[in-house]
């Protein structure tokens, strides 16, 4: 596999291109970035982390029943993804109250939410990832109805799956954005699933082990990743 001309750099991953039309390489870097790229870091061995939580992720996913972009790793950093046309949405689950819900709906953290909540928000950091509605999305054509209802059976069914490897681990997975994308047509997961992109609690104490230890300065944000990684039994490089 030849890794190609760069195609886009996003705020911790950049994306080249392959010998083949079909393939993308992803390469996660240690850049760290939250509240839309207002506050930014590098976090010693984060690409690698979180480049083989992906992996492992979305392998658990695809073993369920979820298609992905994702085809294999390729180095501690790199993995190799399907070519997918990105739908410019975010898919949002929330199994407790915490983060922005907290502040738009002025509820208490760590409220059990059953059935889960789901939202979608557009994905411009221009302007601060608005909430939107089914409505917006079919109006401005970002997706089809079909699609719609795919993208959130889909976040749903990650959910079922998800929950539970998380609870069987002793943790409770609070919320976590998807993106997904067109692949030939088809709707699969894109982007990736690791600690930058959901809330992960210790079951028992309610600690956080995912970026809001970065967001709120609460320290140890990797080595917290590294807990989440190693309780899963997710075999990390030295
Ligand atoms: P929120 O509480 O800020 O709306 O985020 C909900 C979950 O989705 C949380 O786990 C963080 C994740 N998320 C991202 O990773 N990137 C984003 O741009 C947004 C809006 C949410």
């Amino acid at each position: 596999m030849q890794k190609g001309e760069l195609l886009y750099k996003g705020k911790a991953k950049s994306v080249y291109k392959t010998d083949d039309p079909d393939q993308y390489i992803m390469l996660y870097r240690n850049d760290t970035s939250a509240f839309d790229g207002e506050k930014v870091a590098q976090l010693d061995r984060k690409g690698l982390v979180n480049n083989h939580f992906n992996a492992f992720i979305m392998d658990k996913l695809a073993a369920n029943g979820v298609a992905t972009h994702f085809v294999k790793l390729l180095s501690d950093t790199e993995s190799l993804v399907k070519r997918m046309e990105m739908i410019p949405v975010e898919c949002v689950v929330r199994n407790l109250s915490a983060g922005s819900i907290v502040r738009r709906l002025g509820v208490p953290e760590g409220l059990d939410l059953n059935p889960p909540t789901f939202e979608f928000f557009l994905k411009n950091d221009a302007l601060h990832d608005p909430m939107i509605n089914d409505f917006h999305i079919i109006s401005f054509k970002w997706a089809s109805a079909d699609e719609i209802q795919q993208m959130k059976t889909l976040t749903f069914k990650v959910n079922d799956i998800l929950k539970d490897l998380f609870a069987k681990a002793g943790m409770l997975l609070v919320d976590y954005k998807l993106e997904f994308g067109r692949y030939h047509g088809k709707v699969m997961l894109g982007d990736e699933f690791s600690p930058d992109g959901c809330r992960l609690w210790d079951a028992k104490t309610r600690e956080k082990l995912d970026k809001d230890r970065f967001r709120q300065n609460l320290g140890n944000v990797i080595e917290s990743y590294e807990v989440v990684a190693q309780r899963l039994g997710i075999a990390l490089p030295k």
